[in-house]
């Protein structure tokens, strides 16, 4: 998995540490707030209070704080953090960083997103898998912007405990009334996130006032001290419920034995019992269970297990085993709540590729129902979403997907969305319900196929997509094709830019998203073009990779040839033919390509034509001889 890619579900992938085993009951919970509000203080803090640190850890402190510490001759906590962050010296940023602590009562694990803390996507890949999150807030500042946003991911990620953690209330003179103001506040916001539980506490983190001592500066408070509230808020005894295994990989060692590998969700599996594999829907029993090395009987809900089945089926990574009432359906449609990390909006139609389980496919989204402002929860109208922000959209998976409401079962309604061509994350997912049209649509079988409409024809169909600047060639290219074409007896259709934009994509205009949705819509039509048994000439700028790759995607081997009509800009600009480059140059055209709007080269065209170097009926030979290289057409007689 990439560096960039990150990880939803880190507890899931992790093996169980000590304190995971340890036999005191365990509160997972994550800190977060806007970068100055000390939240390092606090997390340094809580684990010397606590007597978490090692002797070396504490041995070090005097002379760290001499050196680095920003609090003259006492101690800076939040160096013990740095001190304990080896990610910092060696230069590596690493999305969560988990500290663990204890006392006699229970055991900690607290997520904290070290460095940018900007970015919301360290919040959200720490938020998964907690069970409380200590909100920081800066007393002198109030609720900010970073506040509100990242107390509605706590709450979209499920989490139900929110701790309000008013800092640095000696900068305030200790007042009452500032820290009722901001409880106030706080109160009306998260009313309607639907935290079931909101403790605010007041704190001085830098001297240990209300973390673990009561504070005597704030007589006021008669409330618990942040420990004691993090001791006794109920932790997460798993609720009990069905067995789901999404399997991670098949073990097959020889040809005797199969066994599906993954962390077991939910509920317990015992041999003998009933399970369906999704999505085939096939059903068997289970016969053997492992532990490593270990056969059981029976598997517990955390545990990665081996499992044998009854029956020969072809399950695969990304396939879910269930057993009876898991609450596991398939889709290929949902309604989901979407938090953008990507610096590049996000695209209606783009194709991006969604982690889901264990399982990958392809996935656009739909314009956004709405965006939320972070800090009025107000729903705003949306055509896409930027960076950090958080909205809701309808989403549309290339195939049918095993899942689960993210609310129900965050590991198979949880997932991330990747750009397919610089593998980052670029945006987190948490499905809300299947679409009950997904399953009201079926597929309509016909008793005249491709195949038939192609052989009536004699014909070979195939799209051929000519890519290019405005006034790079591709209309006369594309005509002087297809008038060859015509001349060998073949059945073809040309579809030109300009032309469709006057019909089918008259509602379209030529921001990122119109052209995503302009290219989306011509490779459906040229799909529908082949099944009719035609040759397809698309003449379209088209001009970003993802959505060109998706146009490919919808075709089989050697039936798509994608031609880069190439001219520098300099030379389309001088043809001008439409003179829409010098209205551009004037600032009389916005989003021009090439000018105002990227176009992104093909990397690996089938054909790359430079029609500043060559004439368009040399270019056009060019092309036909591909075809008949290619198969499309028949061997010159
Ligand atoms: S695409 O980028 O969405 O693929 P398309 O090929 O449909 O574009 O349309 C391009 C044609 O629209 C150009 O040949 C040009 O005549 C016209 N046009 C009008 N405005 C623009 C613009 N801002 N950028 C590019 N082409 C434009």
């Amino acid at each position: 998995m990439s560096a960039d890619v990150i990880e939803l579900h880190p507890a899931a992938a992790r093996p169980q540490t000590a304190i995971e085993r340890d036999s005191r009951p365990l509160l997972r919970l994550l800190t977060c707030g806007s970068v100055d509000d000390g939240k390092s203080t606090l997390i340094g803090r809580l684990l010397h209070d606590t007597g978490s640190l090692t002797e070396d850890q504490l041995a070090a402190l005097p002379a760290l704080s001499a050196r680095h510490g920003t609090r003259g001759d006492e101690l800076d906590y939040a160096l013990l953090l740095d001190g304990l962050s080896a990610e910092r010296e060696q230069g590596i940023t690493i999305d969560v960083a988990y500290r663990y602590f204890g006392t006699a009562a229970r055991a900690f694990i607290v997520a904290d997103s070290p460095g940018h803390a900007e970015y919301t996507r360290n919040m959200v890949t720490a938020a998964t898998h907690c069970e409380l999150a200590v909100l920081l807030v800066d007393a002198r500042a109030g609720l900010s912007q970073q506040t509100c946003r990242h107390a509605c991911i706590a709450a979209l990620l499920g989490i139900r405990q929110l701790v309000l953690a008013v800092n640095k209330m000696d900068r305030v003179g200790f007042e009452h009334a500032v820290f009722a103001r901001i409880q106030r506040q706080f109160e009306g916001f998260a009313a309607s996130l639907g935290f079931s539980d909101v403790q605010a506490i007041p704190l001085c983190a830098i001297d240990g006032d209300n973390l673990v001592q009561a504070s005597v500066r704030m007589p006021w408070y008669r409330g618990p001290t942040l420990l004691q509230h993090l001791e006794s808020v109920p932790t997460g005894a798993p609720t009990e419920r069905a067995a789901v295994l999404p399997v991670g990989w098949v073990c097959r060692p020889d040809a005797e034995f199969r066994g599906h590998a993954g962390l077991l969700q939910g509920g317990a599996l015992e041999r003998g019992q009933d399970v369906t594999v999704l999505p085939s829907g096939q059903r068997s029993r289970v016969r053997g269970l492992w532990l490593g090395e270990r056969s059981l009987q029976r598997a517990e809900a955390g545990q990665s297990v081996l499992v044998q089945l009854e029956d020969e089926i072809d399950a695969s990574r990304g396939d879910v085993l269930v057993a009876e009432g898991a609450g596991v359906e398939c889709s290929d449609q949902f309604e989901a709540d979407i938090v953008w990390l990507s610096e590049q909006p996000m695209l209606p139609g783009r194709p991006y590729r969604i982690q889901l389980g264990s399982a990958h496919a392809q996935a656009t989204l739909a314009q956004p129902k709405f965006r939320l402002n972070v800090e009025t929860l107000e729903r705003l109208a949306a055509r896409t979403l930027q960076v950090n922000e958080i909205g809701r959209a309808n989403l549309a998976l290339d195939r049918a997907l095993p899942f689960a409401p993210y609310t129900e079962l965050p590991e198979l309604g949880g997932g991330i969305l990747i750009d397919p061509l610089t593998q980052q994350t670029v945006g987190a997912v948490m499905l809300r319900h299947a679409l009950r049209r997904a399953g009201n649509l079926h597929w309509q079988a016909l008793d005249i196929d491709r195949a038939a409409r192609a052989l009536q024809k004699g014909q070979r169909p195939a799209v051929l997509w000519l890519t290019g600047l405005s006034g790079a060639g591709k209309s006369t290219l594309a005509n002087a094709i297809e008038r060859r074409l015509h001349a060998l007896g073949r059945h073809s259709m040309l579809l030109d830019g300009d032309n469709v934009r006057h019909g089918l994509n008259r509602d379209l205009g030529f921001t990122d998203a119109d052209r995503v949705e302009n290219i989306r819509r011509v490779a459906e039509v040229a799909k529908l073009m082949t099944e009719a048994g035609l040759i397809c000439l698309i003449s379209f700028i088209s001009p970003f990779r993802s959505e060109r790759g998706f146009a490919r995607g919808l075709f089989g081997a050697g039936e798509f040839f994608e031609v880069f009509v190439d001219a520098p800009l300099n030379i389309a600009e001088g043809r001008d033919p439409k003179g829409l480059y010098a209205k551009a140059r004037r600032g009389e055209l916005d989003n021009f390509t090439g000018i105002s709007s990227p176009y992104e080269p093909p990397e690996t065209p089938d054909l790359h034509l430079r029609t500043d170097q060559t004439d368009p009926e040399t270019l056009a030979e060019q092309v036909i001889a591909h075809l008949r290289a290619a198969g499309v057409l028949q061997p010159e007689a």
